[in-house]
């Protein structure tokens, strides 16, 4: 804990982030991650960002990183996320990220850091010799993140969890070398739809870099209609839920769970005796469903720049009145001799 104890009676604090690597957040992005921001305003102190500076840890054109980061954000709060009761910014408006990140990158190990395996996935088949040292620290700046507003939970997917591992081990780390200074965070990762599965590849997850069995949330219903209708299953012909031999359907039934609010259960005992195909046409309705208006919404927040703007300034004023302020700690328990 910083200095400044909290109030004892402050609701305990949430921090999450995503890339804006994308022209469209997709279905995986929503069930397991953004879903739980929305909730979780009610109970916490809720700080979400738009992590601009982790996007350019591979190549990003200007300009497209530009419009992307806009419609991140918009869509976060067309998504449900409230600019009044969370701090929602761009991640390069707020320098302490960086500054905090330096901090840890000189307590982390070479080898600790070389287990993360996201570097070896992202890095591709161009190979980790040819990627970035940006890629190769990227989950150092995420733990920067999270630490910077003493989060207590991090809502994400579940390939998070070993990027949340490491932060907890430098938090750990800093406070028995240099006091007690952050909160140690845990991962918030939904039971259900933790890690939504591709359409065309149900052993794999969604990823935007598999577009062909992803659905992105702004695309054209009916592209998003043709991509579910046409998802991976098996010859077994019949609806059960059991992820290890049926992962296909196991997917649709846990998307369609995950936006109905109805528990899996009691969806597979109203599809007994149901073919494939209904059960794809009813994921895709509900899909759509939830993907129209939010499209709308999304595109209200673009049609308007200027305000669009002046939230994201709104943001990076909230965040960085805790992240300085914790920034300062950790400087003045390092070392550090105040710039006066
Ligand atoms: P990113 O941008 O890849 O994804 C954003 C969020 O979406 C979740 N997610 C999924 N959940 C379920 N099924 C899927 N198929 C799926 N694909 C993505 C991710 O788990 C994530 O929660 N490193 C992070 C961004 C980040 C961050 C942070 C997150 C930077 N700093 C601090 C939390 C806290 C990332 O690349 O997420």
């Amino acid at each position: 804990m910083t200095d400044q104890a909290r109030d004892p009676e402050a609701r305990p604090r949430v921090l999450s982030g995503i890339q804006p690597t994308a022209d469209s957040f997709h279905l995986g992005n929503y069930l397991g991650a953004l879903r739980n921001w929305v909730a979780m305003q009610r109970d916490y102190e809720t700080f979400y960002t738009i992590v601009d500076l982790h996007a350019i840890t591979v190549p990003q054109d200007p300009e497209v990183l530009a419009a992307n980061t806009r419609v991140s954000f918009a869509q976060t709060l067309a998504a449900g996320v409230d600019p009044e009761r969370s701090a929602v910014f761009v991640q390069s408006h707020v320098p302490e990220h960086t500054q905090l990140a330096w901090v840890l990158m000189c307590l982390t190990g070479f080898g600790e850091a070389s287990r993360m395996t996201q570097f070896k996935d992202k890095a591709g088949k161009s190979g980790t010799a040819n990627a970035s040292v940006g890629l190769f620290t990227y989950p150092i700046l995420q733990a920067a993140d999270i630490l910077l507003y003493q989060a207590t939970k991090v809502p994400v997917g579940a390939d998070q969890r070993q990027h949340l591992e490491l932060t907890r081990d430098l938090a750990g780390r800093f406070n028995s070398r240099f006091g007690d200074t952050f909160v140690v965070p845990e991962p918030h990762v939904l039971a259900d739809a933790a890690k939504v599965l591709d359409l065309s590849d149900p052993t794999a997850k969604m990823s935007k870099s598999t577009p062909a069995g992803c659905v992105f949330l702004l695309e054209e219903p009916k592209r998003i209609t043709k991509k579910i209708k046409s998802a991976v299953t098996d010859s077994e012909a019949v609806i059960r839920y059991d992820p290890q031999r049926q992962p296909g359907v196991a997917n649709l039934l846990e998307i369609l769970s995950a936006l109905q609010g109805e528990a899996i259960d009691d969806l597979v005992e109203g599809y007994s005796g149901v073919l494939y195909g209904t059960l794809k046409g009813d994921v895709a309705e509900a899909v759509v469903a939830f993907a129209e208006p939010f499209a709308q919404r999304t595109r209200e927040y673009l049609e308007d720049p200027a305000e669009l703007d002046r939230l994201m300034a709104v943001g990076a004023q909230k965040a960085r009145a805790v992240a300085a302020d914790t920034l300062q700690t950790v400087y003045r328990r390092i070392g550090f001799v105040p710039a006066g």
